[in-house]
């Protein structure tokens, strides 16, 4: 049974206590590199039997031939118009969605709603980037870690397709925007604990099933609101990737998850949990109104009063949700993530479809 406090998990008791989310702020932005401890044994393998998981080894295979070159695939002649892509935003986050009488909003004319357009998209593409170098470091430590030959193998293909992500996703920021923002601290805190986890199975729960889960399902809304050609194209050519990605977790977990018991896989739904708190903060984006000279402690509560916008903070739970239960983690001790995620607004998608049903679907038809 899991007994440890919201505290101990989250650094606070209340799971919505804006003040103590927003306390939590990147200090450190002007170091060149982090470094965190990386606690986990290296392990060897002397069983080299090709395909002796299947399903691990079907999607090796498939990786093998999916690859794309970030250079070369993409339309990168294309002219990237900001101010055109903020426009397409504010229709369903602008000031029609929040009721800002009386707030520092209400005296935002065209350009500061516009301004607030751009800053998002930059921010929330910044955000993209480092999480994909989180992925990119946590898949490098699977190789490592795990002590399946072909979950080696398959990984040695995501430490590629994830290099590939940073790539074009720094490239787009670099030449077709203006710069970046810093890494968010709830993301960055999420990526260290899942860094310094000793154990092999974390790095996949906390990555492929939680960040990768979220950042599939947060790339298929951009991907679905944006008209820019070129970013369409990225994020399409990405998801295909991050779609397998999240299949090799769920593959990879399911056999182990079933051998845990009570005890240990109470510590994986609190990790779970932890790492869902961990996303939802940092979606309240607030680098961003800081920027702009808004107060977040003012302007979060509008946002998050705006009915598109707290369905969109939902809709980012739509893989994570029916993984884990196919992981057996809703259920175990007592449904205890089960009512983490009913707290959370996101049970609903329990029985949407999971990822390694529907890893398929996301392949590039172009790319065989
Ligand atoms: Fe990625
Ligand atoms: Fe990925």
């Amino acid at each position: 049974m899991t007994t440890t406090s919201n505290q101990d998990l989250i650094g606070r008791e209340g799971v919505n206590d804006l003040d103590a989310i927003l306390a939590m702020t990147n200090t450190d932005i002007d170091s060149a590199v982090h470094a965190i401890t990386d606690n986990a044994e290296a392990i060897f393998t002397w069983d080299y039997e090709k395909g002796a998981r299947p399903g691990l080894n079907k999607l090796y295979e498939k990786a093998k031939t999916a690859q794309w070159n970030g250079e070369t695939d993409l339309p990168w002649d294309t002219d990237v118009d900001l101010e055109q892509v903020a426009k397409l935003l504010l229709p369903s986050f602008g000031p029609d969605q929040m009721d800002v009488a009386n707030t520092p909003l209400a005296t935002w004319g065209d350009a500061e709603w516009l301004q607030l357009g751009m800053e998002s998209q930059v921010w929330a593409l910044s955000q993209f980037m480092h999480g994909e170098q989180g992925a990119l470091l946590c898949t490098a430590k699977i190789v490592e870690t795990v002590p399946w030959i072909d979950a080696k193998y398959y990984a040695a293909t995501q430490v590629m397709d994830e290099a590939r992500h940073v790539e074009v996703f720094a490239k787009y920021l670099d030449t077709k925007l203006e710069g970046y923002y810093p890494i968010n601290t709830h993301l960055g805190m999420l990526l260290d604990d899942i860094v310094a986890d000793a154990r092999w199975d974390m790095t996949y729960l906390g990555m492929q099933i939680m960040v990768e889960g979220l950042a599939l399902a947060a790339f298929g809304f951009m991907h679905m609101l944006t008209e820019e050609p070129l970013l369409k194209q990225l994020l399409r050519y990405v998801m295909a990737d991050e779609a397998r990605h999240v299949a090799f977790g769920v593959l990879s977990l399911k056999e182990y998850y079933a051998e845990l018991t009570d005890n240990e896989l109470a510590e994986r739904q609190e990790f779970a949990f932890e790492a869902a708190v961990r996303m939802r903060d940092r979606f309240l984006q607030q680098e961003v109104w800081d920027r702009l000279g808004i107060d977040p402690k003012v302007a979060i509560p509008l946002t998050q009063a705006s009915p598109i916008r707290s369905e969109f903070q939902k809709m980012l739970f739509t893989k994570i949700v029916p993984n884990c239960k196919k992981l057996g983690l809703l259920d175990a001790n007592n449904a205890w993530l089960r009512r983490r995620f009913e707290e959370l607004g996101v049970i609903q998608f329990e029985d949407w479809v999971d990822t390694e049903a529907e890893y398929e679907a996301f392949a590039l038809a172009e790319i065989k």
